[in-house]
């Protein structure tokens, strides 16, 4: 009995986990267990050896209960400490203040052009940002030997050898929007399409990714003149500033026939521009009629529709509206910049609400 003492107390105080000591329990006081067996014993024996073995094995029995019992509690009790130990939370930290994110100058410029768009019946249009040569340069007009192409600092996407797609180019502007919507909806059409462009340029004014917006407008019979009224209309609303004026000066556009380049009245008061008023000029955007050439390749009859396109860079307009002198500083991530650029999420541009609160 001593020897089935000494064994089991040892096995529970070197029992790592609660299954081993269940295990030890059920081999030592289970039904079965060595401690019953020997209990089953008792009823060979003479009255006088029971009276001794009997209370003898009892105790045994009680003894080992008891060990497992305060075992148990004592793995209990590291286990509680370990995870004490590894799940700690320091309660006199301060908390943390709650930040807002802010809408980015290009998104909130991008919503309030939207807005005023739509007030004039304009929808909006998308296009993906990699297109195909054709889609960017030939459908526009801008043939392969066309200086266009070498002027646009075009990044073409890397082809493998054996690669016979057509080949891809990051757009360089959002004028493709205009063949591929054309192409879907036919005329008449009104449509703005804002979105990222790409050219390999980087200085204060210049950056590889930039935003456009592209306008256009094709019915039986838009002039020129119905162009002027609708970007005079969107200056004074974006701006907000009434009665800006606009001065069209002839220029050249592949894709447009006659094509114009128009610049905004400002003035420069103690080196600070103000927009509409004075009498000094800024460029904005180039327009024109669009080229019946461009027509044709987007499937639309250029002997009886036509209209006007327009395209206009979302970061500079943004850069004017809002006295950004910067335009890298657009896309540092910087959350200074952010917070101090940025608007609230809440204050979404509409032609009732005003635009910029
Ligand atoms: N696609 C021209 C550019 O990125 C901008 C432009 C000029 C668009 C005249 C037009 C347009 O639709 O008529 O430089």
């Amino acid at each position: 009995m001593d020897d089935l003492k000494d064994k089991y107390l040892a096995a529970i105080a070197n029992a790592s986990d609660e299954s081993a000591l269940e295990d030890i329990r059920v081999q030592a006081v289970g039904k079965k267990g060595e401690v019953a067996l020997k209990m089953r014993e008792l009823g060979k024996m003479t009255p006088e050896e029971r009276q001794i073995v009997g209370p003898k094995l009892n105790a045994l029995k009680g003894e080992i209960t008891s060990a497992i019992a305060a075992k148990k509690a004592g793995l209990a009790d590291a286990a509680l400490d370990e995870r004490l130990r590894s799940e700690w939370l320091d309660v006199t930290l301060p908390g943390r203040e709650r930040r807002q994110g802010t809408i980015h100058p290009v998104s909130q410029v991008t919503e309030e052009v939207s807005a005023i768009f739509a007030d004039m019946g304009f929808s909006v249009a998308e296009g993906p940002r990699i297109d195909t040569d054709w889609y960017n340069f030939d459908a526009l007009n801008i043939p392969s030997h066309h200086p266009a192409r070498a002027e646009m600092d075009t990044f073409y996407m890397h082809r493998a050898a054996g690669d016979d797609r057509p080949p891809h180019v990051l757009r360089t502007h959002t004028s493709p929007v205009q063949i591929r919507t054309m192409e879907k909806t036919g005329a008449p059409l009104r449509i703005i399409c804002p979105g990222g462009v790409y050219r390999a340029d980087y200085d204060q004014t210049h950056t590889p990714m930039f935003h456009q917006v592209e306008g256009l407008a094709i019915d039986k019979d838009i002039s020129m003149a119905n162009l002027k009224w609708v970007l005079e209309e969107f200056f004074s609303a974006f701006f907000e500033v009434e009665g800006i004026k606009t001065r069209f000066r002839a220029s050249h556009f592949p894709f447009t026939e006659p094509s114009a380049e128009v610049d905004i009245q400002c003035s420069w008061v103690d080196g600070q521009l103000r927009i509409g008023e004075g009498d000094g000029w800024m460029e904005v955007l180039g327009s024109g009629m669009v080229h019946p050439k461009v027509l044709q390749a987007a499937g639309v009859d250029p002997y009886e529709y036509q209209g006007f396109a327009f395209g206009m860079g979302i970061d500079r307009i943004a850069m004017l509206k809002y006295g950004i002198p910067d335009l890298r500083a657009f896309f540092d991530s910087d959350l200074r910049w952010l917070r101090h650029y940025g608007f609230a999420s809440l204050d979404q541009p509409n032609l009732h609400g005003g635009l910029s609160r």
